[in-house]
């Protein structure tokens, strides 16, 4: 890495914005990166970042198209809601930065082709967040498949466990529950998973077909009896769904789990998410995370929601190259983390996050386990998100700035994954198989 330090703007403070990108420069890269300004319409993130970054007044904005007068820095971080993604970054190649994009750039194909084009106008670098690309475990599945330890790969299975709390956070009450205002689950979720696919089958994809609906998180499931809201629900205490479960209980057992890992920057993990989005208070205390839930979206029942994207979808993707994969989506998981098998002519490959391994298996010629923790670990701080992933794609915004390095995510780059996710979508909608290309 070089020694110049670049200056950064981040357009959206939010989980994202701030705790990923902004933390990972402030706490790993201070002497690459200096955050000068900040820009978020909610007041109380602009705070949280001038506490955190001691940025001036004048360097703070609550309107992005104040933000937009005059270019501000080196790079900007994109870190807003999935919608606003394409018309920011287009303002921002205007104004010369190099861009650092949130996914999934978009699920509309026409803003796809209008980023593009301006990409290829303005002639700046555009790295998207897709930082699984980076982690060091999935990196290592690519080196076994390309050093041929399974002979030729033929076909994929991937699971994309999303478990039952981060869908009711996310996808039932939370920013990504409606398709008018986000994007299809399929892309707001997975579009790591579609990049990974058609990465790990080294070919562009030729077909999808899915299938998939919301088939639990609705009025139809509500017990008898329950309130609309959980502060008022009598099942307040038994439904796992709960509000108080999920943030009151569930912080205070991740909490326990983190006190006996002194390595675990405490600070943060008490502040970690999803609790921060829901509570702002520093530092969350039981009272303050019930307050906020009591009085937000957050404390509603998860069958009584506005909600409509999928809990479970599946995607079967022929490649043109012959590989097949099968992705499947699913909220009902009790553990976070991906599963997957790479099956190929001469052995197979099994990766499974939560239980910390991934195994290859030559036929008739033994198993080998790989720890995904300890490969994680020989390379980068992995108490940052995705498996260390975040980490290494600031790194790899540093590298391309200073012009020493490959985007391994640019935009161009990422454009097949979208694509993917989109045809993917319409044939949920449709029961028809899409040809992506076409
Ligand atoms: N790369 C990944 O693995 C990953 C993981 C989770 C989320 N995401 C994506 O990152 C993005 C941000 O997600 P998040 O979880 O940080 O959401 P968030 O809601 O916590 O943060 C978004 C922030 O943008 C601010 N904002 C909204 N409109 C704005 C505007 N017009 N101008 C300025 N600020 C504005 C909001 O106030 C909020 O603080 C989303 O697109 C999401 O899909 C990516």
């Amino acid at each position: 890495m070089g020694n110049k330090v670049f200056t950064v703007s981040i357009l959206g403070c939010g989980s994202r914005g701030h705790y990923a990108y902004g933390r990972c420069m402030k706490e790993h890269f201070s002497d690459k990166f200096k955050i000068v300004t900040v820009c978020d319409i909610d007041p109380k993130k602009i705070q949280l970042a001038k506490e955190d970054w001691g940025i001036t007044d004048e360097n703070c904005f609550i309107s992005s198209e104040e933000f937009f007068k005059e270019k501000r820095s080196d790079a900007l971080v994109i870190a807003t809601q999935d919608q606003d993604h394409v018309p920011m970054c287009i303002k921002a190649l205007e104004l010369g930065y190099d861009v650092l994009l949130e996914k999934p750039i978009t699920s509309n194909e026409d803003e796809l082709y209008a980023l593009l084009d301006a990409y290829n106008k303005y002639n700046r670098k555009v790295i998207v967040c897709h930082v699984l690309r980076y982690a060091p475990a999935y990196l290592k599945m690519k080196s076994l498949i390309d050093e041929g330890q399974i002979g030729k790969l033929i076909c994929i299975d991937w699971i994309e466990q999303v478990t039952y709390w981060h869908q009711s956070h996310s996808f039932v009450r939370g920013n990504w529950r409606r398709s008018e205002d986000t994007s299809p689950m399929i892309l707001a979720k997975c579009c790591h998973d579609l990049d990974l696919l058609q990465y790990y089958a080294d070919s562009k994809c030729d077909s999808v077909y899915s299938v998939g609906d919301l088939s639990f998180f609705n009025k139809a499931n509500q017990p008898e009896g329950a309130a609309d809201r959980c502060a008022d629900c009598k099942y307040v205490n038994d439904c796992v769904y709960s509000a108080e479960r999920l943030y009151v209980e569930k912080r205070r057992k991740d909490f326990d789990w983190i006190r006996e890992k002194p390595e675990v920057n405490e600070e943060h993990r008490r502040q970690g998410w999803p609790f921060n989005v829901v509570d702002l208070t520093r530092p969350i205390t039981d009272e303050s995370i019930r307050k906020a839930y009591q009085n937000s979206d957050y404390g509603r029942c998860v069958f009584a929601c506005d909600n409509n994207v999928v809990d479970n979808q599946m995607v079967s993707m022929q490649f043109k190259n012959g590989v097949r994969a099968n992705l499947t989506m699913t909220a009902f998981t009790s553990h976070p983390g991906r599963k997957v098998t790479f099956h190929g002519t001469y052995g197979e490959i099994e990766m499974d996050e939560e239980n910390d391994y991934i195994r290859l298996s030559r036929y008739g010629r033994g198993t080998q386990f790989f720890s995904i923790k300890q490969l994680n670990r020989e390379i980068v701080d992995d108490t940052f998100g995705h498996g260390g992933g975040d980490v290494m794609l600031v790194r790899d915004l540093y590298n391309a700035l200073a012009g020493v390095g490959s985007m391994g995510t640019s935009l161009d780059k990422s454009i097949e994954s979208h694509l993917m996710g989109i045809a993917a979508e319409k044939s949920r909608k449709t029961g028809k198989v899409y040809k992506i290309h076409d």
